[in-house]
Protein backbone atom coordinates (compact mmCIF):
# COMPACT_ATOMS: atom_id res chain seq x y z
CA UNK A 1 0.00 0.00 0.00
CA UNK A 2 1.53 3.46 -1.09
CA UNK A 3 -0.04 6.62 -0.51
CA UNK A 4 -1.22 8.26 -3.41
CA UNK A 5 0.94 10.71 -4.97
CA UNK A 6 0.23 13.78 -6.53
CA UNK A 7 3.14 13.67 -8.38
CA UNK A 8 2.66 13.34 -12.20
CA UNK A 9 4.53 9.83 -13.28
CA UNK A 10 4.02 10.23 -17.16
CA UNK A 11 4.72 12.80 -19.67
CA UNK A 12 1.14 13.38 -20.70
CA UNK A 13 0.11 14.43 -17.06
CA UNK A 14 2.78 16.61 -16.78
CA UNK A 15 1.21 19.97 -17.00
CA UNK A 16 2.73 23.62 -18.00
CA UNK A 17 6.34 24.07 -18.80
CA UNK A 18 5.39 23.28 -22.54
CA UNK A 19 8.43 24.60 -24.00
CA UNK A 20 10.53 22.45 -21.81
CA UNK A 21 8.04 19.43 -21.99
CA UNK A 22 8.21 19.34 -25.69
CA UNK A 23 11.91 19.46 -26.40
CA UNK A 24 12.48 16.91 -23.68
CA UNK A 25 9.59 14.64 -25.61
CA UNK A 26 11.32 15.27 -29.04
CA UNK A 27 15.14 14.56 -27.76
CA UNK A 28 13.72 11.38 -25.80
CA UNK A 29 12.36 10.54 -29.23
CA UNK A 30 15.63 10.81 -30.72
CA UNK A 31 17.19 9.27 -28.58
CA UNK A 32 15.28 6.04 -28.00
CA UNK A 33 15.16 5.43 -32.21
CA UNK A 34 18.99 5.43 -32.00
CA UNK A 35 19.15 2.97 -29.34
CA UNK A 36 21.21 5.32 -27.46
CA UNK A 37 20.93 7.16 -23.85
CA UNK A 38 19.59 10.79 -23.76
CA UNK A 39 21.80 13.33 -23.88
CA UNK A 40 22.55 15.05 -20.67
CA UNK A 41 20.02 17.96 -19.48
CA UNK A 42 20.18 20.42 -17.26
CA UNK A 43 17.47 21.30 -15.52
CA UNK A 44 17.53 25.04 -13.38
CA UNK A 45 15.03 27.41 -11.73
CA UNK A 46 13.34 28.21 -8.70
CA UNK A 47 12.73 25.27 -6.32
CA UNK A 48 9.36 23.87 -6.53
CA UNK A 49 8.85 23.93 -10.03
CA UNK A 50 9.15 20.47 -11.21
CA UNK A 51 12.85 19.51 -11.30
CA UNK A 52 12.80 16.26 -9.31
CA UNK A 53 8.92 15.33 -10.51
CA UNK A 54 10.83 15.99 -14.76
CA UNK A 55 13.86 13.66 -13.54
CA UNK A 56 11.55 10.48 -12.81
CA UNK A 57 9.43 11.37 -15.92
CA UNK A 58 12.45 11.02 -18.07
CA UNK A 59 13.57 8.15 -16.72
CA UNK A 60 10.17 6.46 -16.90
CA UNK A 61 9.45 7.16 -20.31
CA UNK A 62 13.49 6.11 -21.33
CA UNK A 63 12.22 2.73 -19.52
CA UNK A 64 15.18 2.68 -16.88
CA UNK A 65 16.18 3.44 -13.77
CA UNK A 66 16.55 6.69 -12.03
CA UNK A 67 19.24 7.08 -9.47
CA UNK A 68 19.03 9.96 -7.11
CA UNK A 69 21.87 12.25 -5.02
CA UNK A 70 22.77 15.54 -4.84
CA UNK A 71 25.67 17.88 -4.42
CA UNK A 72 26.46 17.99 -1.15
CA UNK A 73 26.06 14.27 -0.29
CA UNK A 74 28.80 13.34 -2.99
CA UNK A 75 31.76 14.50 -0.78
CA UNK A 76 34.81 12.61 -2.34
CA UNK A 77 35.74 11.98 -6.24
CA UNK A 78 35.36 7.72 -4.90
CA UNK A 79 31.82 8.25 -4.34
CA UNK A 80 30.90 9.77 -7.40
CA UNK A 81 32.79 6.83 -8.47
CA UNK A 82 31.19 4.32 -7.04
CA UNK A 83 27.31 5.50 -7.61
CA UNK A 84 28.75 6.00 -12.02
CA UNK A 85 30.55 2.46 -11.85
CA UNK A 86 26.98 0.68 -10.60
CA UNK A 87 24.91 2.31 -13.34
CA UNK A 88 23.27 0.20 -15.79
CA UNK A 89 23.44 1.53 -19.65
CA UNK A 90 21.19 4.05 -20.46
CA UNK A 91 20.63 4.88 -16.55
CA UNK A 92 19.13 8.28 -15.51
CA UNK A 93 21.36 9.84 -12.65
CA UNK A 94 19.75 12.86 -11.28
CA UNK A 95 21.92 15.16 -9.16
CA UNK A 96 19.82 17.34 -7.36
CA UNK A 97 21.73 20.75 -6.20
CA UNK A 98 24.78 20.02 -8.34
CA UNK A 99 26.33 23.60 -7.95
CA UNK A 100 27.46 22.62 -4.87
CA UNK A 101 29.67 19.55 -6.08
CA UNK A 102 33.03 20.31 -5.05
CA UNK A 103 35.68 20.84 -7.37
CA UNK A 104 37.66 17.63 -7.04
CA UNK A 105 33.85 15.53 -7.60
CA UNK A 106 33.83 17.91 -10.78
CA UNK A 107 36.83 16.49 -12.35
CA UNK A 108 35.35 12.99 -12.39
CA UNK A 109 31.97 14.23 -13.67
CA UNK A 110 33.60 16.03 -17.11
CA UNK A 111 35.10 12.36 -18.52
CA UNK A 112 32.01 10.96 -17.41
CA UNK A 113 30.01 13.25 -18.81
CA UNK A 114 31.97 13.13 -22.65
CA UNK A 115 33.48 9.74 -22.74
CA UNK A 116 31.90 7.59 -20.75
CA UNK A 117 34.92 6.97 -18.65
CA UNK A 118 36.42 7.66 -15.69
CA UNK A 119 40.52 7.84 -14.17
CA UNK A 120 40.98 6.31 -10.74
CA UNK A 121 44.08 7.01 -9.04
CA UNK A 122 45.54 4.03 -7.86
CA UNK A 123 48.19 3.83 -5.04
CA UNK A 124 49.61 6.71 -3.77
CA UNK A 125 52.77 9.49 -3.85
CA UNK A 126 55.39 8.12 -6.49
CA UNK A 127 54.23 4.96 -6.91
CA UNK A 128 50.62 6.38 -7.74
CA UNK A 129 48.73 5.98 -11.38
CA UNK A 130 45.79 6.44 -13.19
CA UNK A 131 44.16 4.29 -15.28
CA UNK A 132 40.98 4.96 -17.18
CA UNK A 133 37.67 2.88 -16.86
CA UNK A 134 34.17 2.39 -18.75
CA UNK A 135 31.53 3.46 -17.67
CA UNK A 136 28.25 2.65 -19.02
CA UNK A 137 26.34 5.10 -21.14
CA UNK A 138 24.31 7.22 -19.27
CA UNK A 139 22.01 10.58 -18.78
CA UNK A 140 23.47 12.70 -16.38
CA UNK A 141 20.06 14.86 -14.94
CA UNK A 142 21.50 17.88 -13.40
CA UNK A 143 19.14 20.23 -11.04
CA UNK A 144 20.42 23.71 -9.63
CA UNK A 145 18.33 27.18 -8.44
CA UNK A 146 20.18 29.20 -11.03
CA UNK A 147 22.65 28.11 -14.23
CA UNK A 148 24.99 31.12 -12.79
CA UNK A 149 26.14 28.80 -9.90
CA UNK A 150 27.23 26.52 -12.17
CA UNK A 151 31.39 26.36 -13.41
CA UNK A 152 31.24 26.80 -17.03
CA UNK A 153 33.10 23.57 -18.00
CA UNK A 154 30.64 21.47 -15.96
CA UNK A 155 27.60 23.33 -17.57
CA UNK A 156 28.89 23.31 -21.43
CA UNK A 157 28.73 19.51 -20.80
CA UNK A 158 25.02 19.44 -20.80
CA UNK A 159 23.56 18.96 -24.48
CA UNK A 160 20.12 20.06 -22.91
CA UNK A 161 19.84 23.25 -20.97
CA UNK A 162 15.55 23.72 -19.84
CA UNK A 163 14.83 26.83 -17.71
CA UNK A 164 11.75 26.07 -15.24
CA UNK A 165 9.40 29.14 -15.33
CA UNK A 166 7.08 29.87 -13.00
CA UNK A 167 2.88 28.32 -13.94
CA UNK A 168 0.61 30.62 -14.62
CA UNK A 169 -2.80 30.53 -12.83
CA UNK A 170 -4.28 28.35 -15.85
CA UNK A 171 -1.92 26.02 -15.38
CA UNK A 172 -1.77 25.63 -11.43
CA UNK A 173 -5.69 26.08 -11.35
CA UNK A 174 -5.43 22.14 -13.69
CA UNK A 175 -2.76 21.28 -10.93
CA UNK A 176 -4.59 22.31 -7.83
CA UNK A 177 -8.09 20.42 -9.64
CA UNK A 178 -6.26 17.19 -10.06
CA UNK A 179 -4.65 17.23 -6.56
CA UNK A 180 -7.22 17.80 -5.34
CA UNK A 181 -9.26 14.25 -7.31
CA UNK A 182 -5.82 12.09 -6.27
CA UNK A 183 -6.27 12.95 -2.64
CA UNK A 184 -10.26 12.11 -2.73
CA UNK A 185 -11.90 15.40 -2.38
CA UNK A 186 -13.92 18.09 -4.43
CA UNK A 187 -12.42 21.03 -5.36
CA UNK A 188 -14.94 23.69 -6.93
CA UNK A 189 -13.46 25.33 -10.25
CA UNK A 190 -13.85 28.57 -7.76
CA UNK A 191 -11.93 27.00 -5.34
CA UNK A 192 -9.23 25.37 -7.04
CA UNK A 193 -8.71 28.82 -8.95
CA UNK A 194 -8.24 30.35 -5.15
CA UNK A 195 -5.87 27.96 -4.08
CA UNK A 196 -3.94 28.53 -7.68
CA UNK A 197 -4.41 32.35 -7.31
CA UNK A 198 -2.04 31.96 -3.91
CA UNK A 199 0.44 29.57 -4.77
CA UNK A 200 3.74 31.57 -5.92
CA UNK A 201 3.03 30.05 -9.19
CA UNK A 202 4.92 27.28 -7.95
CA UNK A 203 2.92 23.60 -7.70
CA UNK A 204 4.81 22.62 -4.65
CA UNK A 205 3.27 25.16 -2.78
CA UNK A 206 -0.14 25.07 -4.46
CA UNK A 207 0.15 21.43 -3.36
CA UNK A 208 1.50 22.11 0.12
CA UNK A 209 -1.99 25.14 0.35
CA UNK A 210 -4.28 22.49 -0.77
CA UNK A 211 -3.57 20.07 1.74
CA UNK A 212 -3.95 22.56 4.57
CA UNK A 213 -7.11 23.76 2.67
CA UNK A 214 -8.22 20.25 2.95
CA UNK A 215 -8.05 20.29 6.48
CA UNK A 216 -9.95 23.32 6.90
CA UNK A 217 -13.06 21.86 4.36
CA UNK A 218 -13.07 18.86 6.29
CA UNK A 219 -13.00 20.34 10.12
CA UNK A 220 -15.08 23.51 9.09
CA UNK A 221 -16.66 22.81 6.21
CA UNK A 222 -18.21 20.05 4.70
CA UNK A 223 -15.38 18.55 2.80
CA UNK A 224 -15.69 20.25 -0.73
CA UNK A 225 -12.91 23.01 -1.53
CA UNK A 226 -15.44 26.07 -2.40
CA UNK A 227 -13.73 29.67 -2.50
CA UNK A 228 -14.86 30.69 0.77
CA UNK A 229 -13.53 28.01 2.17
CA UNK A 230 -10.14 28.32 0.27
CA UNK A 231 -10.26 31.65 1.55
CA UNK A 232 -11.06 31.04 4.96
CA UNK A 233 -8.20 28.87 4.85
CA UNK A 234 -5.47 30.86 3.38
CA UNK A 235 -6.18 33.75 5.41
CA UNK A 236 -5.48 31.76 8.45
CA UNK A 237 -2.42 30.92 6.70
CA UNK A 238 -1.41 34.57 5.93
CA UNK A 239 -1.09 33.63 2.32
CA UNK A 240 -2.38 37.04 0.61
CA UNK A 241 -4.72 37.56 -2.57
CA UNK A 242 -1.51 37.96 -4.61
CA UNK A 243 -0.01 34.64 -2.91
CA UNK A 244 3.00 37.19 -0.92
CA UNK A 245 3.29 34.85 1.96
CA UNK A 246 4.89 36.30 5.51
CA UNK A 247 8.17 36.07 4.25
CA UNK A 248 8.15 37.98 1.04
CA UNK A 249 5.64 40.94 3.10
CA UNK A 250 8.91 41.03 5.28
CA UNK A 251 11.15 41.16 2.92
CA UNK A 252 9.62 44.11 0.75
CA UNK A 253 8.51 45.96 4.14
CA UNK A 254 12.29 45.47 5.20
CA UNK A 255 13.64 47.60 2.07
CA UNK A 256 10.83 50.11 1.99
CA UNK A 257 10.94 50.69 5.97
CA UNK A 258 14.72 50.25 6.41
CA UNK A 259 16.25 51.39 3.54
CA UNK A 260 14.05 53.84 1.94
CA UNK A 261 12.76 51.27 -0.26
CA UNK A 262 16.51 50.65 -1.87
CA UNK A 263 18.32 50.36 -3.68
CA UNK A 264 20.23 48.13 -0.76
CA UNK A 265 22.62 45.38 -1.41
CA UNK A 266 21.93 41.52 -0.36
CA UNK A 267 24.08 41.14 2.38
CA UNK A 268 22.27 43.74 4.06
CA UNK A 269 18.95 41.98 3.67
CA UNK A 270 20.13 39.27 4.92
CA UNK A 271 21.66 40.64 7.79
CA UNK A 272 18.40 42.29 8.71
CA UNK A 273 16.06 39.53 7.92
CA UNK A 274 18.05 37.13 9.77
CA UNK A 275 18.18 35.27 6.00
CA UNK A 276 20.59 33.15 4.23
CA UNK A 277 22.04 34.76 1.15
CA UNK A 278 21.10 31.82 -0.78
CA UNK A 279 17.77 31.80 0.48
CA UNK A 280 17.01 35.22 -0.27
CA UNK A 281 18.88 35.05 -4.08
CA UNK A 282 16.62 31.86 -4.49
CA UNK A 283 13.49 31.34 -2.91
CA UNK A 284 12.09 34.76 -2.27
CA UNK A 285 13.30 36.95 -5.29
CA UNK A 286 12.86 35.11 -8.38
CA UNK A 287 8.61 35.66 -7.58
CA UNK A 288 8.77 39.42 -6.06
CA UNK A 289 11.38 40.10 -9.27
CA UNK A 290 8.43 38.20 -11.88
CA UNK A 291 5.43 39.92 -10.32
CA UNK A 292 6.70 43.23 -10.60
CA UNK A 293 7.53 43.78 -6.81
CA UNK A 294 11.06 44.13 -7.07
CA UNK A 295 14.03 45.22 -9.36
CA UNK A 296 17.52 43.89 -8.75
CA UNK A 297 19.76 46.83 -10.31
CA UNK A 298 23.38 47.05 -10.24
CA UNK A 299 23.23 49.33 -7.19
CA UNK A 300 20.93 46.53 -5.48
CA UNK A 301 17.18 45.67 -4.72
CA UNK A 302 14.74 48.36 -4.98
CA UNK A 303 11.01 48.34 -4.30
CA UNK A 304 8.78 49.19 -7.12
CA UNK A 305 5.50 51.02 -7.14
CA UNK A 306 3.21 48.11 -7.19
CA UNK A 307 5.03 46.46 -3.73
CA UNK A 308 4.38 50.28 -2.25
CA UNK A 309 0.83 49.47 -3.38
CA UNK A 310 0.21 45.98 -2.54
CA UNK A 311 1.48 46.54 0.78
CA UNK A 312 -0.62 49.97 1.38
CA UNK A 313 2.23 52.19 1.74
CA UNK A 314 2.52 55.87 0.48
CA UNK A 315 5.35 56.19 -1.81
CA UNK A 316 7.78 58.82 -0.80
CA UNK A 317 8.45 61.83 -3.52
CA UNK A 318 10.99 62.10 -5.26
CA UNK A 319 13.08 65.38 -5.17
N1 LIG B 1 2.09 18.32 -9.56
C1 LIG B 1 3.19 19.03 -9.36
N2 LIG B 1 3.67 19.54 -10.50
C2 LIG B 1 2.83 19.14 -11.46
C3 LIG B 1 2.78 19.36 -12.86
N3 LIG B 1 3.68 20.11 -13.49
N4 LIG B 1 1.79 18.78 -13.53
C4 LIG B 1 0.88 18.03 -12.90
N5 LIG B 1 0.88 17.80 -11.60
C5 LIG B 1 1.84 18.36 -10.88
Amino acid sequence: YTLPTVRPQQITEYIGQTAVREQLQLSMDAAKMRGEALDHVLLYGPPGLGKTTLSNIIAQEMGVTLRQTSGPVIEKPGDLAAVLTRLEPHDVLFIDEIHRLSPVVEEVLYPAMEDFQIDIVIGEGPAAQSVKIDIPPFTLVGATTRAGLLTSPLRDRFGLVQRLEFYNHDELTQIVTRSANILGMHAEAEGAAEVARRSRGTPRIANRLLRRVRDFAQVKGDGVITQDIANLALNLLEVDQLGLDKMDRRFLETIIHKFDGGPVGIDSMGAALGEERGTIEDVIEPFLVQQGFLVRTPRGRVATSSAYNHLQVVMPEEN
